[in-house]
């Protein structure tokens, strides 16, 4: 069996406990090189095989895979953030369909979610901006489906989560600007929850020039919109006294009536 396993954004306890335990029990261990942090690691067996796959090709990876299967070893596959956005996790699920090989897929914290709580903010508010796009502009890997440009995702008005894009900063804030205006509220944060995590926080007009003044080259990611700046916002229903909801018949209580219950 093969567990894929989100090790999370960057710090070691932003992992699940269930990923944590797959890891502890797995004698193989194969992992995103310096994206996942050395003290999960050090929660491998003591004599476990410990794979970087930085170096590694598709092929290489999958016969680590493999070869440890026909062992009867179990594999921990860890792979940064979530498994859900661009881990690759499609093609070598791909490939172990192929062999017959069992796996399964344990989620992590995405660095979207990581960045949000670094910054302190809620990506939706009420009637500002209630969808999150999560995107990214053309890279070597993997060039953009040709309906999916930023300019059409801008044009909703929706908060962006842009990732691998933070070297192409100038032209992301000028093909943004025209929907969101210059003044938009955005924010970088860099290695969300690594020691060095480092936010810039700024507008669409002021971003490139604060990430170029700080010399953030990678592992970042960009987030624009105007939920990062609001402050006068309507409250949401949920909790409101006169909202009425199913498993809430009459509507929520004012104020503390008494001590806690237990
Ligand atoms: C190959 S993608 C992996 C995304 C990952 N699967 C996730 O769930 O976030 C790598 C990109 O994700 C973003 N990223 C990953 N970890 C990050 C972190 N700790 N802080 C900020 N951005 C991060 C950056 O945009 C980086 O270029």
């Amino acid at each position: 069996m093969i567990h894929f396993i989100g090790a999370g954004p960057g710090a070691a306890d932003l992992i699940t406990v269930r990923g944590r335990d797959l890891i502890a029990r797995c004698p193989v261990c194969l992992h995103a090189g310096s994206l996942v942090a050395p003290e999960i690691l050090s929660w491998c067996p003591s004599d476990a095989r410990i794979v970087d796959t930085a170096p590694l090709s598709l092929d290489a990876i999958i016969a680590v895979m493999a070869e440890a299967h026909a062992a009867g070893q179990e594999v921990a596959r860890l792979h940064s953030g979530d498994l859900s956005i661009w881990s690759a996790v499609a093609e070598q699920t791909r490939r172990l369909d192929r062999l017959g090989i069992p796996y399964d897929l344990t989620p992590g914290v995405p660095s979207f979610a990581a960045a949000a709580a670094v910054l302190g903010r809620e990506l939706t508010v009420p009637e500002l901006a209630q969808s999150v796009v999560l995107t990214r502009t053309s890279g070597r890997a993997s060039a953009m489906p040709e309906t999916e440009r930023l300019a059409a995702f801008a044009a909703t008005r929706a908060t962006l989560a842009i990732h691998l894009s933070i070297h192409v900063i100038d032209a992301v804030a000028a093909e943004l600007i025209p929907h969101y205006g210059p003044d938009c509220p955005a924010a970088v944060v860099f290695r969300a929850t690594w020691p060095d995590e480092r936010v810039l926080r700024g507008t669409l007009a002021t971003l490139s020039a604060q990430v170029a003044a700080a010399g953030l080259e990678r592992t970042a990611l960009i987030l624009v919109g105007p939920a990062l700046g609001a402050t006068e916002f309507r409250e949401s229903a949920l909790y409101a006294v006169d909202y009425d909801r199913r498993f809430r018949p009459g509507g929520a209580v004012a104020a503390p009536v008494g001590p806690p219950s237990r």
